[in-house]
């Protein structure tokens, strides 16, 4: 299938406040949220149309159909049955994760993330009043790797007793192994660290690749873990809420549901539920053609940048991760060179210091956006 942009009405630059605010401009291309600024499946539109257009918008329970059409959803497109798992509705990933941080450790304690990576988790871990404990990732000739030794000492600490593993990985485009998923998840199981796999991106490997699920892939490990899935990265629905939460520790699956409890996460969205549930029955052709158009723009981005800046391998997301370490340029000069060449990219050192010298940008756009920022960072050089 393919998109027509031309009649797709949803400004790029829908949120000119925050625009401005983090860049000091709001006259910029934005490609720095994680979104798909493509015209949104026609089956989610329409059931978000319909249910809204009944008029009644009250207390309603979830229907088992919503959870249902997630599970057909993955073993039809990643081979993951839900048998035996525990599948908890939570509103957002960083709910979840927050919860589960809260859950499984103490204050002091240490949670173990992987820079550069998506911003939430440091804040979420330092507010929590837990030790941030950093295993950055490798940078070598293949591209990314998660260091396995470093996170062999790292996690015999006994101050370490969470890790926050993000498959597919945000910014950098990797799309872990069975074989790295399972090397991490046998050392976690040796020091006792529970995993939180944040899977939110899963489905956006790109045609080439298969995801791995972190649940298939450390089966019989004797890892204690969870997951993060959801509609919300997919589909662009963020702004609806509704995530899931997979475990198959009932240990885990009830501290998550009592604090669910406690703190009223239970409450539904009633547009959000009809979205999710249309996402998951018919979106299957509409994200197969955001992954065409993410591969055909990733080629584009590829071939119309020269020496100096360059696409870094790509396995999964919709967003590139740039190199501009040619460009010799500090950390406050890199953004600033980029607000002058017209473009809100988010700057690599936002998910770590490893990011500094790299820029990230969404590509789930018009081909005539990426020209467009194409020429403009061409121009500016
Ligand atoms: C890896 C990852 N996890 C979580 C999120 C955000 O999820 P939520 O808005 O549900 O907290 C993002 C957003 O870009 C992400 O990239």
């Amino acid at each position: 299938m393919s998109f027509d942009f031309t009649a797709h009405e949803r400004s790029l630059a829908v949120d000119q406040q925050r625009l401005s605010s983090l860049f000091g401009s709001g006259d910029l291309l934005p490609l720095w949220i994680a979104e798909p600024y493509v015209p949104l499946a026609e089956p989610v539109r329409t059931a978000i149309e319909t249910r809204s257009a009944a008029g009644w918008y009250g207390y309603e329970t979830r229907p088992d159909a919503v959870k249902e059409a997630f599970w057909a959803w993955m073993s039809r497109r990643h081979s993951w049955s839900g048998q035996g798992l525990s599948t908890i509705v939570s509103p957002s990933v960083g709910t979840s994760i927050g919860v589960l941080i809260e859950e499984l450790t103490q204050p002091g304690d240490g949670v173990l993330i992987q820079p550069p990576v998506f911003t939430d988790f440091k804040p979420l871990i330092a507010r929590a009043g837990r030790t941030v404990v950093r295993n950055p990732l490798v940078l070598g000739e293949g591209g990314y790797q998660m260091d396995l030794d470093q996170l062999a000492a790292l996690t015999a600490e006994s101050s370490v007793k969470l890790m926050i593993l993000c498959n597919p990985h945000n910014p950098v485009g990797r799309l872990w192994t069975e074989e790295e998923l399972r090397a991490a998840a046998a050392i976690c199981t040796e020091n006792q660290v529970v995993v939180v796999a944040d899977e939110i991106h899963a489905d956006l490997a790109l045609p080439t690749m298969q995801f791995a699920p972190f649940a298939k892939a450390a089966a019989n490990t004797g890892v204690r873990w969870a997951a993060t899935h959801g509609p919300i990265k997919t589909f662009g629905l963020a702004g609806m809420c509704d995530t899931l939460l997979i475990t198959d520790d009932g240990e885990i699956a009830e501290g998550f549901k009592g604090a669910s409890s406690r703190l009223h996460l239970t409450r539904n969205n009633v547009i959000a539920t009809s979205a999710f549930e249309a996402a998951y029955t018919s979106g299957g052709d509409w994200l197969d053609g955001l992954l065409d158009l993410v591969t055909g723009n990733l080629e584009r981005l590829h071939n119309g940048l020269g020496e100096a800046i360059s696409v870094m391998p790509h396995e999964a997301t919709y967003l590139a991760w740039i190199d501009f370490r040619r460009l010799g340029l500090d950390v406050p000069q890199l953004k600033d060179w980029l607000v002058g060449a017209g473009l809100a990219l988010s700057p690599g050192h936002w998910f770590g210091r490893e990011g500094a010298g790299f820029a990230r940008m969404s590509i789930a756009v018009d081909p005539a956006v990426i020209d467009e920022a194409v020429r403009r960072l061409n121009d500016h050089l």
